[in-house]
């Protein structure tokens, strides 16, 4: 019997590449809202016996959270043989301590919320910082996928005479992995409680006429990349690129990195956005193979 393949909250172009490659089926269902804003929601395909997968961008997820995890307790009530998540972008993983008293440490009770509701979960580049590892806070099997040899090959095929720099030092485990024989640096930032941040340039690292590729794993209101594409400015360097593995982009992040005076924002495409041109879905299908049954 075929594997079924659930998009959630919408369909996208990854989940459709997912869905083809793996040879499944799109799984269907109905979901509506009752007039007092509570959901409904209906399984259209039948699961039971059958290996289910749920594709989900986590980002945004406050507003469909709730739907997803009647979506997965309905396929498990049907008997799917299993339900895996495939959450390209995995959400809550930035609030990794409890940096404040009185603080919720929201990476630990997402994980505690989804490990209950899922059999297994798929994820690219999970933001890993203070947690080495998935399992520190999942209760579930996790499969990482890693997006650095898709984005050291894009760099190869399409940069001439790049030079890397990683904003801060949490990007570091992928700037490093992405560069290989390529020359790279890694700045330091500090992050204040407005939520502004302030990037130091080694004084001794000049790029010279070399091509700036800012490589990060995730940009959200894009405050560390444009700190660190302001340090460019007085350099006369070329115009740089940026890449980043999860593009979430709030508010107006990507319009005002693109008037930074970068040539070109390329992201892979863990979530939906104009600027995906790494498509990682032959990664995610390897992954997926070891769950097809
Ligand atoms: C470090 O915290 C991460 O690697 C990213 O640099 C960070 O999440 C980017 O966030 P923002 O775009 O809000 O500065």
């Amino acid at each position: 019997m075929k594997s079924l393949v659930f998009n959630f909250p919408s369909p996208s172009p990854l989940g459709a590449l997912i869905t083809q490659g793996m040879g499944a089926e799109e799984g269907r269902f109905l979901l509506k809202s009752f007039p007092d804003g509570e959901s409904y929601l209906r399984l259209e395909s039948p699961v039971k016996d059958r290996s289910v997968f749920i594709n989900a961008p986590l980002v945004h997820p406050n507003g469909w959270i709730l739907d997803l995890l009647f979506l997965s307790d309905t396929l498990r009530a049907q008997e799917a043989k299993q339900v895996v998540l495939v959450a390209p972008y995995l959400a809550y993983m930035r609030q990794d301590k409890i940096f404040h008293p009185g603080e919720s440490l929201t990476s630990a009770t997402f994980a505690h919320l989804l490990s209950t509701h899922v059999d297994s979960l798929i994820t690219v580049d999970p933001h890993l910082h203070r947690y080495h590892n998935l399992s520190e806070l999942y209760s579930i099997p996790t499969t990482v996928v890693h997006a650095a040899p898709l984005i050291s090959a894009w760099i190869h095929e399409n940069v001439q005479d790049p030079f890397l720099i990683g904003p801060d030092a949490e990007s570091s485990q992928w700037v490093k992995e992405i560069a290989k024989d390529l020359p790279f640096i890694v700045l330091n930032k500090t992050r204040h409680t407005d939520g502004h941040v302030r990037i130091t340039w080694p004084q001794e690292v000049n790029i010279g006429n070399k091509t700036p590729v800012f490589v990060d794993d995730i940009v959200s209101s894009g405050e560390t990349l444009l700190e660190a594409l302001a340090h460019l400015k007085n350099q006369g360097t070329k115009a740089p690129i940026c890449l980043a593995i999860h593009p979430i982009f709030a508010g107006n992040a990507y319009e005002e990195i693109k008037a930074a005076g970068v040539h070109k924002i390329v992201t892979c495409n863990t979530i939906p956005h104009p600027s995906n041109q790494i498509d990682l879905s032959p990664l995610l299908l390897k992954a997926l193979k070891e769950f097809q049954q």
